[in-house]
């Protein structure tokens, strides 16, 4: 049995190392675990609340008098206080918490009747001081690619038991302290740890909101399922996600795939998000899969003021073709990539490269298209990036433009000529239209109602940095 289990957790092992790099990293410090530390002792002393201590009756013989019957009932815990606790990290297992010097205040009805008519009855006050609690935490992955936590260890040591009785002879304290000592440690030792167990239990519910595959918009998803084990060192807890974007409901790979990358040591936050260029790029894979990278341009979308207008005229005066074959129309342009956008990652500067394709068109009068020419247009654009509402979300400006003719229907002309009329398009129609969208963001891997707090992004060589500290409301 024991051998079929090693080989059970070597297979596991081995699956997991040879699993997909992630492309996203997710970094819990010491800072979190503090935090954490914090909301589990809420919880444990919440549940430690609500241990009962079962009624105790019976006889004992006592001399010179005979036979005494006794009863203790009605214990209630009246205080209980956690005052101090740690959790520290168990490399490759998970999480160990210890508490020290907890207290647990009860009170209770003690009653007793001897020499057949004689009865006497009162209260009494417990303290139980010096209790020690001290549990394990493993740290895993479950089925659908989410944390999972649960109770591997726990033991649990009443230090001392005092009892002050109210009321009745003192003959009879001696007597009763050693049943309720005993009955208490029993019922203490019983239960502690069990509802320990329930309390990080109920820590999973929270950990299974992890969105694994997060919704972006009507084109795309990320996955951000772990594709490994949680990685326990001594100074973190590391997940690796997949973080790779993907059509709805279609999960084609792109045609590069994740490379290794690690995060750098950081520890002032309570949470590090690694997001890899692999990730950033399945995104522009995605999106210029699905069409979504092009835009129709219209001369509603340039500003009134503008001198320059999206007409056989405006072209005429650089195309004097264009305002002879179609004088008086209107125009029409199509920008659409021709291949994915390829995102470049370099210290404190992300820089997108579009491959896209112009086609310009006359509006007949009766709304044909009659197309003039196609360009051939490599953009760049810078990416300021930052973190908003736990997404991630972007502003571009345009660096420059490389045009070329790739086809013209009006004879050949100087494209050269087309350049700031089209640098400006890009500026005032299509950039904006991309920023829009980019300033909704797209969705960060996160687990229930959290917030996140002090956060900021950093680039660095082929990924982005975003450390962050964390708030849970409710
Ligand atoms: C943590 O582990 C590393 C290597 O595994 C070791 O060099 C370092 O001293 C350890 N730090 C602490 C605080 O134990
Ligand atoms: C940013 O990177 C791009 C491409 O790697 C480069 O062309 C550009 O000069 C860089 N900009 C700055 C400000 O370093
Ligand atoms: C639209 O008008 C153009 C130019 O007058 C003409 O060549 C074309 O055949 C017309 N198309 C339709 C569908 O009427
Ligand atoms: C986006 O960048 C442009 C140009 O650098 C700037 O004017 C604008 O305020 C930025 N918008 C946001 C939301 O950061
Ligand atoms: C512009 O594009 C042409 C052809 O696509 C290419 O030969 C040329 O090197 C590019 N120029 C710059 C500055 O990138």
């Amino acid at each position: 049995m024991m051998f079929l289990w090693c080989v059970l957790v070597l297979v596991n092992l081995v699956s997991v190392s040879t699993s997909n790099n992630a492309g996203v990293k997710v970094r819990l410090t010491q800072k979190m675990l503090e935090y954490g530390r914090q909301i589990g002792i809420a919880s444990i002393q919440q549940k430690l609340r609500s241990i009962k201590v079962p009624d105790i009756s019976g006889t004992e013989k006592v001399d010179p008098i005979g036979k005494v019957q006794y009863s203790f009932t009605g214990m209630q815990i009246v205080n209980l206080g956690l005052p101090k606790s740690a959790l520290g990290l168990v490399p490759d297992t998970g999480v160990m918490l210890s508490i020290g010097d907890a207290y647990i205040n009860l009170h209770g009805n003690w009653r007793v009747k001897y020499l057949r008519i004689i009865k006497d009855s009162g209260t009494f006050d417990l303290a139980v001081s010096e209790l020690t609690i001290s549990t394990t935490i493993a740290v895993m992955s479950d089925d659908t690619g989410r944390p999972t936590v649960s109770m591997t260890n726990c033991a649990a040591t009443v230090g001392s038991v005092n009892v002050k009785f109210h009321g009745g002879a003192s003959w009879l304290y001696n007597l009763f302290s050693s049943f309720i000592n005993k009955a208490l440690r029993n019922a203490l030792q019983k239960q502690i740890c069990p509802l320990v167990a329930d309390s990080i239990a109920e820590m999973n519910p929270h950990l299974k909101t992890l969105n694994v595959l997060a919704k972006v918009d009507q084109y795309a998803e990320i996955d951000y399922s772990m594709v490994g084990s949680p990685v326990i060192s001594n100074t973190s807890i590391d997940l690796d996600l997949k973080g790779e974007f993907y059509n709805i409901g279609q999960h084609k790979e792109p045609p590069f795939s994740p490379t290794p990358f690690s995060l750098p040591y950081q520890d002032t936050n309570m949470l590090y998000i690694g997001v890899s260029g692999f990730s950033i790029n399945s995104a522009g894979f995605v999106y210029h899969s699905a069409g979504a990278l092009r835009l129709y341009i219209t001369d509603d979308m340039i500003p009134s003021g503008s001198p320059i207008r999206l007409n056989t005229r405006t072209f005429g005066t650089f195309i004097p073709q264009i305002a002879k074959m179609y004088p008086g129309l209107m125009m029409k342009l199509l920008v659409e990539t021709v291949k994915e956008p390829i995102i470049i990652l370099e210290p404190n500067n992300m820089t997108v490269q579009a491959i896209s394709t112009v086609t310009a068109y006359a509006i007949q009068p009766n709304s044909t298209l009659s197309p003039l020419f196609v360009l051939n247009l490599e953009g760049s654009v810078s990416a300021d990036i930052y973190v908003t509402d736990l997404k991630l979300a972007g502003n571009l400006t345009l660096n420059k433009i490389n045009m070329s003719l790739s086809k013209s229907y009006v004879g050949p002309f100087q494209v050269t000529s087309l350049d700031n009329i089209f640098t400006m398009v890009l500026k005032i129609a299509v950039i904006p239209k991309i920023n829009a969208r980019l300033q909704e963001g797209y969705p960060l891997p996160a687990i229930g109602k959290m917030q996140l707090v002090n956060s900021q992004l950093q680039v660095l060589k082929n990924s982005l940095l975003i450390g962050t500290d964390v708030q849970f409301t409710g």
